[in-house]
């Protein structure tokens, strides 16, 4: 299997970087930007065409992998034991249309629904984020570490309003912002979920919480937060992390972990991915 993962982050990278250039050229001249789920929920044919060059290489290279991305989301696949390559083809898609350079593309290939690779690749901001299970995470072939930080008192936090705007989530979303922002150093939304976990996992900051997250945006940039010694979990009392459950807390350290998830009032319980 080992040999095999290595072959694939190899051909993942190249992929990556091609999806990246074609990121690069299409930014700032988007066309056809249609709303999803709400009118911050946004694509553009940049996330189209980036998922289905994406799909048709992984295709073509190993036929017997399974795909699932976010802009064939409605195409219900399950997942399932096979090799599965979980694409976010832009994940901040918002920053994307907006030139805010913090968007990347996120690439996780699951083995056993266990993740074994990940590649995630932002062209503007020219960091490239690899771990392989059991083998450490790099950016820009760099060994990567969280910070060590000891509490929530002394965290730089990140976290994201979404992109859904139902009451319940706009109510849970301001509850939880509240409960924390007044407890750390700092809190920040960047807008990409994939970059804020590789963010931590640099340890330019300390922790990350989101309710409304899907599989694509959380599955490569977790493997690599773990690999560079940091925690995923579920928000509630910090329980293993359920890829499928549309939440998701990422720390350096199981501290501050355990004082967030204890902070938080509001555990929102969305329909799952599964
Ligand atoms: C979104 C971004 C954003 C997060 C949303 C995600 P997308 O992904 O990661 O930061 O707040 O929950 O849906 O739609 O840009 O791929
Ligand atoms: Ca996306």
């Amino acid at each position: 299997m080992s040999s095999d993962v290595i072959e694939w982050e190899k051909f993942g990278i190249e992929i990556a970087l091609e999806a990246g250039r074609m990121m690069q050229e299409a930014s700032g001249r988007n066309k056809n930007i249609e709303t999803k789920c709400s009118p911050q929920d946004l694509v553009t044919e940049t996330d189209r065409g980036v998922e289905q060059f994406l799909f048709g290489e992984i295709k073509k290279r190993y036929p017997d992998h399974e795909t699932i991305g976010e802009e064939s989301s409605d195409v219900k696949k399950p997942w399932t034991d096979v090799p599965t390559w979980i694409i976010d083809p832009v994940d901040g898609t918002m920053n994307f249309v907006h030139t805010f350079p913090f968007c990347c593309v996120s690439i996780g290939v699951t083995y056993k629904k266990e993740p074994v690779l990940a590649i995630v690749y932002s062209p503007f901001l020219d960091k490239l984020f690899t771990a392989k299970k059991g083998q450490g995470a790099f950016c820009n072939g760099k060994p990567m570490k969280v910070r060590p930080c000891k509490g929530l008192s002394e965290a730089l936090v990140l976290s994201e309003l979404g992109s859904g705007r139902e009451e319940e989530r706009i109510n849970a979303v301001c509850q939880n912002v509240k409960s924390v922002m007044w407890k750390c150093h700092g809190m920040r939304g960047l807008g990409s979920a994939a970059l804020n976990i590789c963010y931590v996992a640099s340890g330019y900051a300390d922790v990350y919480f989101e309710f409304g997250l899907h599989i694509w945006d959380m599955v490569a940039a977790s493997l690599i937060l773990q690999e560079a010694g940091g925690v995923v979990c579920d928000t509630k009392n910090c329980g293993p992390l359920d890829l499928m459950s549309r939440r998701i807390l990422a720390s350096g350290t199981q501290q501050v972990a355990a004082e967030v998830s204890a902070t938080l009032p509001v555990h929102l319980e969305l329909e799952r991915d599964d």
